[in-house]
């Protein structure tokens, strides 16, 4: 071969090998906007300045910071909220599914709740990795598709178990289903569903303490 064909092979061989790297790009990455350094930024520092402002029954920093590691840890991308009120678990959650190319499905029923959610979503850079629905969760988790590979709880004590009966089939093995407020104050109101959780032959629970509030993690184990 003589140098004027090496040379060609050569640049062919490159817009090849260019050709495919940005094919398995865009298969890795081109579910969901790239997660960037400068997301990072904007989200942590909103979380930081905003840490002592939240005040519709949201978690709180150190709670929302063990599910966003929950998130990252287990490579979890379909997540799904129950509960958004104002939006502070939520970020956490969608700066998670953002470094694993997932997005967060988060339903609240309150509008002015919802309102100021979706502004602060936009305030912490994550508005893209959220689909925010305003509607009542009774009705809404039963008609979402899923699957689910994570799921955090944090509404209305009293359905707690029901939420869990009406998604337990859209979590696959290796998912988990997270509730908050399992510890303290609203333990008796919760422990219709712990017990029923704990007892699951399907699934392994286990307590984390956080903030003092609790966050149950039911993962499944098998189909
Ligand atoms: C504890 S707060 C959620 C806090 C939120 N996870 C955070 O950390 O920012 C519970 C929220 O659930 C909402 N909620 C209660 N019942 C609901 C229902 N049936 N459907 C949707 N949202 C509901 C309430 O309006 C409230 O904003």
């Amino acid at each position: 071969m003589d140098r004027k064909s090496k040379r060609l092979t050569y640049h062919a061989t490159m817009v090849v090998c260019i050709i495919f790297t940005c094919l398995i790009c865009l298969t890795v990455y081109g579910e969901q906007p790239a997660y960037t350094f400068k997301l990072d930024r904007q989200a942590s520092q909103f979380l930081k300045n905003a840490r002592y402002s939240w005040d519709y029954l949201n978690v709180s920093y150190e709670d929302g910071e063990i599910l966003h590691n929950l998130v990252v840890d287990g490579r979890f991308k379909n997540i799904l909220e129950i509960g958004t009120s104002t939006g502070h678990s939520t970020i956490w959650l969608a700066w998670a599914a953002a470094k694993n190319g997932g997005k967060v499905t988060t339903i609240e029923i309150n509008k002015k709740r919802y309102s100021t959610a979706i502004e602060n979503f936009k305030k912490a850079g994550v508005d893209k990795y959220i689909e925010a629905l305003y509607g009542d969760a009774h009705l809404v988790v039963r008609e979402l598709k899923g699957p689910f590979d994570f799921v955090f709880c944090d509404a209305d004590k009293e359905w707690y178990p029901q939420y869990f009966l009406d998604l337990e089939s859209k979590i696959g093995v290796g998912g988990c289903y997270a509730a908050h407020n399992v510890i303290g104050s609203y333990s008796s109101e919760v422990s219709r569903f712990l017990d029923y959780v704990k007892k699951h032959p399907k699934f392994k629970t286990t307590i984390i303490k956080g903030s003092g509030e609790g966050i149950s993690v039911s993962c499944r184990t098998v189909w």
